[in-house]
């Protein structure tokens, strides 16, 4: 493994972290937003804002590690029998397609958001289109319990 490859594996590892915990926070705030029917502020605005970056920040690390990782060239590779493992169909398909999904998810979410008119619709949008997301993310992200495609927390 190149210490490139070790770096932006360890980024991509971290970044998870803040990823998550900033998407929680939106998703709190947007709940909490609707049933107060507070107004959306401006920080309600830069965590949308730093949602959506930190998630194309990942999606850019991710893609690099993808063109790099042994793991998904085996799996491109040698599509025969690397369908029938674990761990090179995870990253080669399902991680990268489930994550890509959820990315586009909160792309589009964010964009409708910003174009609600109302506090109460820009909460509304933001919720449903970032919950899903959150739920498509923790399904593709390889835990540590996962067999062979499990890897550590940090
Ligand atoms: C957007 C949310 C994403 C999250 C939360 C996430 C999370 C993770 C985590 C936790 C790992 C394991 C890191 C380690 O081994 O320490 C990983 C590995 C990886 N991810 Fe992601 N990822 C995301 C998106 C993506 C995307 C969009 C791609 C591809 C375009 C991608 C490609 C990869 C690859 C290739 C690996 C490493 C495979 C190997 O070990 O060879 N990830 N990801």
């Amino acid at each position: 493994m190149t210490s490139f490859f070790s770096f932006l594996l360890h980024m991509h590892s971290g970044l998870r972290w803040l990823m998550l915990i900033i998407l929680l926070v939106a998703i709190y705030k947007s709940f909490t937003g609707y049933a107060g029917n507070k107004p959306f502020t401006k920080s309600d605005n830069t965590i949308r804002l730093l949602t959506v970056i930190l998630t194309h920040l990942q999606l850019i690390v991710g893609l690099i590690l993808y063109i790099q990782s042994p793991l998904v060239k085996y799996f491109w590779g040698d599509f025969g029998s690397a369908v029938k493992q674990e761990a090179p169909m995870f990253f080669g398909l399902f991680h990268f397609l489930f994550m890509l999904i959820a990315v586009v998810f909160i792309t589009i979410g964010s964009a409708k958001t910003k174009r609600r008119n109302t506090d109460k619709e820009k909460f509304k949008t933001m919720r449903g289109w970032f919950l899903a997301a959150l739920i498509i993310i923790l399904l593709a992200i390889p835990w540590p319990y996962l067999p062979s495609a499990g890897r550590p927390l940090f």
